[in-house]
């Protein structure tokens, strides 16, 4: 269950998130080869490797995931939207040695880098399997997509992600590298970054809800262990409350960096 609210949230990012991501994709269109061969690390979902696929004509995606049960789902939106013989995928833990891809031209990593037990060196194998002149493209999260900014419930959001980012900062996970630096060191050029500040006003349609609904729910569960009955009772009330509320809206960060090899 945990799981698919990870698929679903993964898809409801997409879909709400839909003018930011197709953004991303058209500034990658414009400085990728033409029918460019991609590798998607950490795809999840599919979010990137559809899009890619679908946006830029005769590209091929190679998906890469350690989890099966996103490739499986990837694989299944790819086949349904006809775009099943241009993305393949395959199951790979990134923080082991790579398997080999044949030449790519662009490496997308959209949320993903920061999962990598040693970034640094996964940045080094993203350079040595692209060919030269290849595009790097890493996309991570400044901030946690929000809902409840300028509501009463604003301050429990607030808490509730001080304490997921404690979490996630216990749990090793590598959020707030300086990832600009870190793509140089590892041999890239022309490092160009660019930041994305998301604002959807309210009232957002029903799929805003849903990706609310979703997101907060998974805080919720995320929090079990760390924040006071009372406050996990406060979380819960909001969750249910979500559907039919006309005062949410989503604001999140985001920052794109692209690269030369
Ligand atoms: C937050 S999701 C991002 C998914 C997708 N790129 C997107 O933009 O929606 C991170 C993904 O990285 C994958 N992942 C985490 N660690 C990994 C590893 N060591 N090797 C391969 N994939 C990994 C997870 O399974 C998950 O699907």
């Amino acid at each position: 269950m945990a799981h698919n609210h990870m698929i679903e949230m993964l898809d409801l990012d997409a879909e709400v998130l839909h003018d930011y991501h197709s953004e991303v994709i058209a500034w990658v269109g414009r400085e990728a080869a033409g029918q460019p061969r991609i590798a998607d690390l950490g795809a999840g979902s599919g979010t990137g490797s559809l899009a890619l696929a679908r946006e830029l004509p005769g590209a091929r995606v190679t998906a890469l995931d350690v989890d099966p049960e996103m490739l499986a789902h990837l694989r299944a939106r790819a086949e349904a939207e006809g775009l099943g013989d241009r993305i393949g995928t395959v199951e790979a833990d990134l923080d082991q040695p790579w398997p080999g891809l044949g030449p790519i031209d662009v490496v997308w990593a959209a949320s993903s880098m920061h999962h990598m037990a040693d970034p640094a060196r996964a940045l080094a194998s993203a350079f040595g399997v692209l060919q030269p002149g290849g595009l790097l493209v890493v996309a991570e999260l400044d901030s946690f997509p929000r809902f409840l900014t300028g509501t009463p419930d604003e301050p429990v959001e607030d808490a509730g992600h001080v304490a997921m980012d404690k979490r996630r900062h216990e749990a090793g996970l590598h959020m707030h590298e300086n990832w600009g630096a870190l793509i140089s060191r590892a041999g890239f050029a022309e490092v160009t970054e660019r930041h994305f500040d998301i604002a959807l006003p309210a009232p957002l349609p029903p799929t805003g809800a849903r990706y609310a609904q979703v997101t907060l729910s998974r805080m919720r569960h995320g929090l079990e262990d760390r924040l006071p009955a009372a406050e996990l009772a406060t979380l819960d009330r909001i969750v249910t409350g979500l559907p039919g509320r006309t005062d949410l809206s989503v604001r999140t960060e985001r920052t794109v960096w692209l690269a030369r090899r």
